[in-house]
């Protein structure tokens, strides 16, 4: 069957093992924002959570026109603004290396709190969105977080069915509901509403494409586990205004 266009289609030359940290960002980023767009100009400011190498914060500088704060924790920010310069974009990426647990960037800056594939290594905590991540978002801002979860069948049950691919992150694979009731509620929240993505199947195959060691043993493990009970997972929070 024939797959509709993407905008991502024209980011393939970052498909690499150089760039990819796990299934195909792009894809996960291009399709929540298809559901959520977002048109800035470079006024705005969009914080990128766990940017990794910095791809998807070059696609939401691109796509969105907003100016872009690039955080990651693992990934040297020099390392990221090398690839910024590389790339022309040093005007519109801002590379940052914080710890989302602890980030210093003054309130209600960011029209816009995008994270892909970062945000259950470190938010899987009853109060942390309302704490860490909402005095950041402007007032009528949106977060939009894309995590691998569990499907709602197995809610519950991700160590035992999860263990021999995952090992000790298998807890980090949540439900939609289970993230749901982590995001939570507070008074300056206006919807929350979390879901399960599309383009699973992509965002898997375009990794294994990569030959990056690690997508190799992500492969062996696709039909036995994580194509039957895993799922993205994804969450969107608007700001009241
Ligand atoms: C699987 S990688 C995904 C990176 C990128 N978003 C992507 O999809 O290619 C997860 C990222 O989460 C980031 N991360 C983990 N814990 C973090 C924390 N406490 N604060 C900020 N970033 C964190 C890591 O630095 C890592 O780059």
């Amino acid at each position: 069957m024939k797959r509709i266009a993407m905008r991502s289609d024209s980011y393939r030359e970052f498909f690499k093992a150089e760039y990819m940290m796990g299934p195909n960002c792009l894809r996960l980023l291009d399709e929540i924002l298809e559901c959520y767009p977002l048109q800035y100009t470079a006024e705005n400011k969009a914080l990128d959570l766990g940017c990794g190498t910095g791809v998807t914060s070059l696609f939401i500088a691109r796509e969105t026109g907003a100016t872009v704060y690039a955080n990651d924790l693992w990934i040297a920010k020099e390392n990221n603004g090398r690839r910024f310069a590389d790339w022309n974009m040093q005007e519109q990426l801002i590379p940052m290396q914080e710890d989302a647990n602890e980030m210093h960037f003054e309130k209600e800056m960011f029209d816009a709190v995008i994270s892909i594939d970062a945000y259950h290594y470190f938010a899987g905590k009853e109060g942390f969105f309302a704490d860490k991540i909402l005095p950041y978002i402007k007032r009528g801002g949106i977060a939009l977080i894309v995590i691998p979860g569990i499907k709602k069948e197995y809610e519950g049950r991700s160590e035992e069915l999860l263990n021999t691919w995952a090992g000790d992150d298998s807890y980090m694979f949540q439900s939609t509901d289970f993230w749901k009731r982590i995001i939570g509620s507070h008074a300056d929240m206006e919807e929350v509403r979390t879901w399960e993505m599309s383009s699973f199947d992509l965002a898997w195959q375009e990794w294994f494409d990569t030959g990056h060691e690690f997508a190799l043993n992500d492969q062996s493990f696709y039909e036995e586990m994580i194509k039957p009970f895993t799922n993205f997972v994804g969450i969107m929070v608007r700001k009241k205004q």
